[in-house]
């Protein structure tokens, strides 16, 4: 039965990308995928729109043809045939993995979910009354306790070649420095004192087992905050079930079945990369300081937060109970747009089509859906759908506004019974592997993030002694 259904969810994805490309061919965007000769031209717009921040290999987002690619991966074949697991292999390391390296990455991410002293620390805080990305983010944080000593004197940055941030001391004039520019490495640090029980690769804060530990770590801690928020135990992760399979046990309590699991799996797919988008964007800057791999992953998480971002699904949810019932959608689009109002999971920077993982999460949607006897859910879904299709219509053409990754990812996780307030955690679960992957990439020719802003304020003001001036 179960394969039956696999292969149905197969279907529906090798249909979704079918479908993707009879509406729009994919030929790459010139500009935006020929290697940079620095200092590069480009148009920038507030908010960096248009800016060329570094070269990746790592993804490419078409926003005109509404394309997503993994290291030369079509979305749509990643999600058909691909893991969450050996996604994030490719992202880390930009090729598919072999049967043994495969092997091997999962026995590191299965050893990283067991994060006891985090966890312990963890129980100690009001979990339930906080924001759950802020848990999210404490739980970074011990982990860095706990899984490295980059605190200790022992471990220190070369600082040698750390070029000043304060370049505006330095005259604009002077020419960029272009590909010569320093080169950071982390010092290996030499053994010092080291925290309780670190692991030997574990040591470093930048290195590729940080990033394992994280990809594991923070998927127990989002299962730590959701029991904890329930006011219930947490739950020891299962080495038997994969990534999904596992993250749905820990913050559920409830094995999943396999197409849950499978389900899971793709939306862990993906939420994994998206460009330079403002939460790996906010990684970076922090990686480029030379801070650590730990605190760049808690400026990536509480980036996501914001409901312009990666908040969006929950209010996705809260949008459509809102409107509560797909009867009331246009007396509510109209208002919405008579008040000049954005619709939580519509609109892109980027993408100005169709958002290539909509069209995938929302045929999911609606398989899962179609499967649960909830007619809460239900009905939810039947707004989403009517909505859907009055935003296109009236939108899609002339401001090029679609649905976007958070439409249709809420209604998933309600069907999997994952708490609202977990939506956007789940998003950083998977998001901590494009993460980690694009710091690791940048700071193999780091060059510390630190534009320009321009000066519009006046220059010829006096200083006057208080009591002289006027209220
Ligand atoms: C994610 O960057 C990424 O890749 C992000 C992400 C990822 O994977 O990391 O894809 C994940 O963040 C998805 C987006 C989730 N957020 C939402 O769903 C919140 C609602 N969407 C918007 O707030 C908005 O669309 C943004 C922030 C996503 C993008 O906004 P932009 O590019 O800054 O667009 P804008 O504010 O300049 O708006 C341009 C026009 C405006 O109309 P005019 O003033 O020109 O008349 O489009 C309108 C906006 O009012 N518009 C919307 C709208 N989004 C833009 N109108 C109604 N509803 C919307 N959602």
């Amino acid at each position: 039965m179960a394969d039956k259904e696999i292969k149905q969810i197969k279907d529906l994805i090798i249909e979704a990308g079918k479908r993707a490309r009879q509406e729009s061919d994919f030929e790459p965007e010139q500009a935006l995928t020929q290697p940079v000769k620095w200092p590069v031209n480009c148009l920038v717009g507030p908010g960096l729109e248009g800016a060329i921040a570094c070269e990746s290999k790592i993804g490419y987002v078409n926003g005109s043809k509404g394309w997503l690619i993994y290291r030369g991966y079509d979305i749509f074949d990643l999600c058909a045939h691909s893991t969450f697991e050996e996604v994030a292999y490719l992202l880390l390391y930009g090729a598919l993995p072999t049967v043994s390296q495969f092997d091997n990455f999962k026995a590191k991410l299965i050893k990283y979910r067991d994060i006891n002293y985090t966890i312990r620390l963890l129980m100690g805080f009001p979990i339930e009354k906080m924001n759950a990305m802020a848990a999210l983010r404490i739980g970074t944080n011990f982990m860095r306790q706990e899984l490295t000593y980059v605190d200790s004197d022992a471990y220190s940055p070369d600082f040698d070649t750390a070029i000043s941030a304060d370049e505006d001391s330095i005259p604009m004039e002077t020419k960029p420095r272009g590909e010569e520019h320093a080169i950071y490495e982390f010092k290996k640090a030499s053994a010092g004192n080291k925290p309780r029980s670190v692991d030997k690769n574990l040591q470093f804060s930048a290195e590729e087992e940080s990033c394992y530990s994280l990809i594991s770590g923070v998927s127990t801690v989002a299962g730590v905050v959701a029991r904890l928020r329930q006011d219930r135990i947490p739950i020891e992760p299962d080495p038997s079930l994969s990534h999904a399979g596992n993250l749905i046990y820990v913050i559920t309590g409830r094995k999943p079945t396999p197409i849950e699991e499978k389900i899971m799996d793709i939306a862990l797919i993906l939420h994994a990369d998206h460009g330079m988008n403002a939460s790996t964007f906010a990684t970076m800057v922090v990686a480029s300081t030379l801070s650590d791999m730990y605190f760049a992953i808690g400026s990536g998480i509480a980036a996501l937060n914001g409901p312009l971002h990666g908040g969006a699904n929950e209010r996705v949810v809260k949008m459509l109970q809102e409107i509560g019932g797909p009867g009331n959608v246009n007396k509510w689009f109209e208002e919405k747009l008579a008040k000049k109002e954005k619709i939580m999971g519509f609109g892109h920077r980027v993408y100005k089509a169709y958002d290539p993982r909509a069209r995938v999460l929302g045929p999911l949607a609606e398989y899962l859906v179609e499967h649960s006897g909830n007619e809460e859910i239900k009905k939810l879904f039947r707004t989403a759908k009517t909505l859907e299709k009055k935003v296109v219509s009236r939108l899609g053409k002339e401001k090029k506004i679609f649905p976007n990754v958070d439409f249709y990812s809420g209604i998933i996780y309600l069907c999997l019974g994952i708490p609202m307030e977990l939506f956007t955690p789940i998003f950083a679960v998977s998001r901590v592997s494009g993460w980690t992957a694009r710091v690791r990439e940048y700071l193999k020719a780091n060059r510390i993030f630190r534009p320009r802003a321009v000066y519009v304020g006046p220059f010829d003001k006096r200083y006057e002694p208080i009591k002289k001036r006027s209220s």
